[in-house]
């Protein structure tokens, strides 16, 4: 696809990788809808990336929230929709025992309820433009290796990961005939907010830069309409540093 003009959601683009996917396909000429919980977090990114990036108030994990949020969206940019990033996400790690049903409910419905309702929002839209034009558009979910390896004291999140892996290979499926692409993407660790508010640090002392991850997004984006890259896997090379 060529992202020049083209129209794309990002979730979660208040701070840390979705604010960084939204600056380069910003730069790369997309008009980029961003969307967050907090109104100033999304000004503050607006005013870095410039008039590109237009904010959307939107609590995925609510269907009326998302709904809302997708009604401004369709109403700027004429009912197209080009590209979807899930992206918003989060985790609460600890001792399973030490887990309360608050720390499920927010990570399954942040994680995936969240990705299902932004997914299902678009996706007649995109049928259409491919009905139209022969190519509908690309979804790509962020997941992480802890979608595809389980560690102690993640359970609920890799459950969530583990869950929108299963989610994205069925999209993936379904849709490649209605020439809409389905990505998902497996990062370790980045260098963003993500672990302070996870409640028990950990990662890798040595982790990826956001603008890294958001550069690969760009390629998956601007690949050949025929050609689909179903599933990518991010890696810091050395996780514990140079010693
Ligand atoms: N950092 C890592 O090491 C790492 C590794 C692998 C995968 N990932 C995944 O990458 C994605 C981005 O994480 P990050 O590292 O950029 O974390 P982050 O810096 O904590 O950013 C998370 C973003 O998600 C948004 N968000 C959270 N709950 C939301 C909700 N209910 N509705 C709308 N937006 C919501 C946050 O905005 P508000 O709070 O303002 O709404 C924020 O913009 C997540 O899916 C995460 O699981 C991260």
């Amino acid at each position: 696809m060529n992202i020049q003009n083209r129209y794309a959601i990002v979730t979660g683009a208040s701070r840390g990788l979705g604010a960084s996917i939204s600056g380069v396909l910003a730069e790369a000429g997309a008009i980029v809808f961003g969307l967050g919980r907090s109104a100033e977090d999304l000004t503050s990114i607006k005013e870095k990336i410039g008039e590109s990036f237009r904010p959307v108030v939107c609590d995925v994990r609510s269907s009326d929230s998302v709904n809302r949020a997708m009604e401004q969206v369709f109403a700027q940019s004429g009912g197209q929709i080009d590209v979807l990033i899930n992206n918003a996400g989060l985790g609460k790690f600890g001792a399973i025992e030490q887990m309360a049903e608050e720390d499920w409910e927010v990570q399954v419905d942040t994680n995936l309820k969240g990705v299902f309702l932004c997914t299902k929002a678009v996706v007649p839209r995109m049928k259409r433009q491919n009905a139209k034009s022969g190519f509908g558009g690309h979804i790509i979910n962020i997941a992480s290796v802890a979608g595809l390896v389980g560690n102690p004291k993640i359970g609920i999140y890799n459950a969530t990961k583990f869950g929108l892996r299963g989610f994205s290979e069925s999209l993936m499926l379904e849709l490649r005939n209605d020439g809409i692409k389905v990505t998902c993407v497996y990062p370790g660790s980045i260098e963003t907010a993500f672990f302070n508010n996870t409640g028990f640090p950990s990662g890798s002392n040595h982790k990826m830069h956001p603008n890294e991850i958001a550069q690969t997004i760009l390629h998956l984006l601007q690949t050949h309409d025929n050609y689909l890259i179903s599933e990518i896997v991010l890696r810091p090379l050395r996780p514990k540093g140079v010693m």
